[in-house]
């Protein structure tokens, strides 16, 4: 009668030869052959539950040479799962390769700068052809430099004029700016007369609906000279609206109250959508009101300490989001923040001017 011990060594024989005669190493065929020999309805396992009928004088010896059987087997396939994943390895490095030089397929979405990127950047080139120098503020500010240095004290009508997030502070009151205005305070509290700068970003008003978004953003100008007139101001205001749109853009000028000029003015573009004959972009008036402007109030002079008898100066504050939506003669102006790959690809990669 043959012992387990004769049939753990034959089987032994029979897993070498199994394993020798795998067509190919792969961790499908060697985890196939694990389970074949020492998963649970394994060969090896049903010879452990054998074990029962051995009389006790030879389980010492059974139990012995059954452990050296898992044991090997357990080795050879440590042994064949480490040639498996060469197998794995190798058949990756044989693959094709993957030229990332070649030209992409046909229909995959390219990227492209953000319009307003683009309109920023077509702005910023003009202004510094007229000599005036880039600046940055702060978004999140002082209320001293939102409003109450341009000539808006606390309580003053006009800040109702613009919903305004404002920020729990244990210090000053501080605001999302609602306005790019506020750089000009920080330029001339920073710089001495004269002065010629443009200042684009972003601020915030707690508005929202198809023409207003809670997050837009704004070009802001402001020169300050000797003898600086609103004559300056119409001239430089066309002169970029015409490098913008072409010399066929028509502009108005309408009177308007903003606190920090005096006098002021409302910038309207004729609809580019519809050549101003009135459509549903321009409420079917014709024109498009794309920001304010005007002289210098003397009180914004007096909060930075700049000599009014002596100087004079223009400011104006464009919103860059219409201005794009002109341009590209977009419908809806949430277009611009919502992210969408299409829409994004058909712009330009490329900007005018000098990145900045
Ligand atoms: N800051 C004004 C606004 O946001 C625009 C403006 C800027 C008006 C400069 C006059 C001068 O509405």
């Amino acid at each position: 009668m043959t012992t387990i011990m004769d049939r753990a060594n034959a089987l032994l024989i029979e897993f070498e030869q199994n394993a020798n005669s795998l067509e190919k190493v792969t961790p499908d065929t060697v985890e196939e052959l694990r389970i074949h020999w020492l998963g649970k309805k394994g060969i090896v396992t049903k010879l452990f539950e054998d074990m029962r009928h051995v009389p006790n004088e030879e389980k010492r010896d059974a139990g012995k040479s059954m452990n050296v059987l898992k044991t090997s087997i357990e080795a050879s396939l440590d042994v064949l799962k480490s040639k498996a994943a060469d197998f794995v390895f190798h058949s990756i490095l044989n693959r094709a390769p993957l030229d990332i030089t070649l030209p992409s397929q046909k229909d995959t979405l390219k990227g492209a700068l953000h319009p307003i990127t683009l309109m920023q950047q077509k702005l910023l080139k003009e202004f510094r052809q007229h000599g005036f120098t880039v600046y940055d503020g702060p978004e999140t500010d002082f209320d001293f430099y939102n409003f109450t240095a341009l000539n808006l004290p606390a309580d003053h009508p006009a800040r109702d004029m613009q919903d305004t997030f404002h920020l729990k502070t244990n210090q000053d009151i501080m605001v999302l700016r609602t306005q790019t205005s506020n750089i000009q305070i920080h330029a001339m509290l920073q710089e001495k007369p004269p002065l010629r700068i443009v200042a684009p970003g972003r601020v915030y008003r707690v508005d929202s609906d198809q023409t207003h978004t809670p997050i837009f953003h704004q070009i802001e100008g402001l020169v300050v000279d000797k003898k600086i007139s609103f004559a300056d101001l119409k001239g430089m205001i066309q002169s970029m609206l015409h490098s913008v749109y072409g010399a066929t853009a028509k502009t108005r000028f309408r009177p308007s109250y903003f606190p920090f000029v005096e006098p002021g003015a409302e910038v309207d573009m004729q609809c580019t959508h519809c050549q101003g004959k009135g459509c549903k972009i321009c409420k079917n008036t014709g024109w498009l009101e794309i920001g304010g402007c005007g002289m210098v109030h003397p009180n914004v002079f007096e909060a930075v300490s700049y000599d009014s008898e002596e100087y004079t100066g223009f400011a104006f504050g464009f919103g860059l989001d219409r201005m794009a939506m002109l341009n590209w003669q977009l419908p809806d102006l949430r277009q611009l923040f919502e992210g969408d790959a299409g829409f994004q690809s058909q712009f330009s990669v490329f900007a005018e001017g000098a990145p900045c």
